[in-house]
C-alpha cells in the first residue's frame, strides 16, 4: 500500500503581522508631520489576569506603532452608567480615533449595550450593532480583528477564495458569524458547523480550508482534514505546556497542506489588525481614505 504524505507548510503569521504593523507605522508617521496622531483607547474593566494581559500587549502595539495610546482602567464594582460615561467622554475626544473595551465584562455590567455606546466611526473592534449590520449589508465599516487577520492570512499565503469549499467551525459573534460572512463576500462556499453539527467531519472533510473557532481544545484531528487543505486554527488555551488551539496541529502534519501555529499566527494577526482598523478610523474621521495597509 502506497500512502501519499503532503509536505505541510507551517504559516509565519508573526511575519505577516510584522509586515502590516510596519506599513501602519510608517504611515503613522507621515500623518504625525501634518495632523493629527491616531490614537486608540483601551477600557478596561477590573483585574481579569487574561485580560490584562490581552491590553497591554494591545497598547505596546499601539505605542510601538507611534499611536498614542490612552488607557482607562476601571474598577471591578464599577457600575453601569460610570462606563457608559468614560466611554461617552472617549467617544467625544477628538484624539481618541479608536475605543476598544475590553471584553469579557464583569456580569453585573450590560456588555451589548455599553459596547454600543461606541459611535461606529471609532469601533475598531467591529463589534457594535452598526458594524455588523455594516459588514452583514456589505457598506464601508470597521471589520472585527481576528476574522480581519484570518483574511490577511490567507491573501499573504495567496489561497484562492473564489470558489474555494471553506468550512468555518463555530459561529461564535467575535470570530465565526463575521468570518463567514466576509469569506462570502469573497466568493468562497462556506459551510457553517457549530456545537449541534451532528457530523464535523462530513462538513470539514471536503473543505479546500478549514477555519476552526469553538474554544474546544484539539477538536480538529486528521479525520477532519483533507490532504493538502488550508487549516487556520483561532483557538488560544492556556495549558502548562503554554498555548495550544482547536487544532491538533502535530497530526496533521504531513496531512494539511498549510496550518497556521499557536502561538505566532491568528494572535499577531489580531493585533496587527486593531492598529489597521485605528489608523483607518483615523483617517476617516479626518475625511481622507484610508491606504491599503
Ligand atoms: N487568536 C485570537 O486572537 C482570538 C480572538 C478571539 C477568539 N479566539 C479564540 O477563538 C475561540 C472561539 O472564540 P469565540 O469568541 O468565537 O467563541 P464562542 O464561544 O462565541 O463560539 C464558539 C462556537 O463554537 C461552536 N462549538 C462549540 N463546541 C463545538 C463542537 N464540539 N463542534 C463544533 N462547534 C462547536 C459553538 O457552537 C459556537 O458557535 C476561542 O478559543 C477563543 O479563545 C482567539
Amino acid at each position: 500500500m502506497t500512502t501519499t504524505r503532503t509536505t505541510t507548510r507551517t504559516i509565519d503569521g508573526t511575519r505577516i503581522a510584522r509586515g502590516i504593523r510596519a506599513r501602519v507605522a510608517a504611515r503613522v508617521g507621515e500623518i504625525a508631520h501634518g495632523g493629527r496622531v491616531p490614537g486608540l483607547a483601551t477600557v478596561l474593566v477590573g483585574d481579569d489576569p487574561a485580560s490584562a494581559v490581552y491590553v497591554a500587549a494591545k497598547r505596546r502595539a499601539v505605542r510601538e506603532a507611534g499611536m498614542r495610546d490612552i488607557h482607562r482602567h476601571l474598577p471591578h464594582s464599577v457600575t453601569r452608567a460610570e462606563v457608559a460615561a468614560a466611554i461617552d467622554a472617549l467617544a467625544a475626544d477628538p484624539d481618541v480615533s479608536g475605543i476598544l473595551l475590553q471584553l469579557p465584562l464583569p456580569p453585573h455590567l450590560d456588555a451589548p449595550a455599553l459596547i454600543d455606546r461606541i459611535p461606529p466611526e471609532k469601533d475598531v473592534d467591529g463589534l457594535t450593532t452598526a458594524s455588523a449590520g455594516r459588514l452583514a449589508r456589505g457598506e464601508r465599516g470597521l471589520r472585527p480583528c481576528t476574522p480581519s487577520g484570518v483574511l490577511r492570512i490567507l491573501d499573504a499565503e495567496s489561497v484562492e477564495l473564489r470558489g474555494a469549499r471553506v468550512a468555518m467551525v463555530g459561529w461564535g459573534e467575535l470570530v465565526g458569524r463575521p468570518l463567514a460572512q466576509l469569506l462570502l463576500r469573497r466568493g468562497a462556499t462556506v459551510t457553517v458547523a457549530h456545537e449541534f453539527t451532528a457530523d464535523l467531519a462530513a462538513v470539514t472533510r471536503p473543505a479546500d480550508i478549514v477555519v476552526v473557532a469553538t474554544g474546544v481544545r484539539g477538536l480538529i484531528g486528521p479525520e477532519h482534514v483533507t490532504p493538502g487543505a488550508t487549516v487556520i486554527d483561532v483557538g488560544i488555551h492556556r495549558t502548562a505546556q503554554g498555548l495550544a488551539g482547536d487544532v491538533r496541529a502535530a497530526e496533521l502534519d504531513g496531512i494539511a497542506g498549510r496550518i497556521t501555529p499557536v502561538p505566532g499566527a491568528v494572535g499577531p494577526m489580531t493585533i496587527a489588525m486593531l492598529l489597521v482598523n485605528t489608523l483607518r478610523a483615523a483617517e476617516w474621521g479626518a475625511g481622507r481614505e484610508a491606504v491599503p495597509m
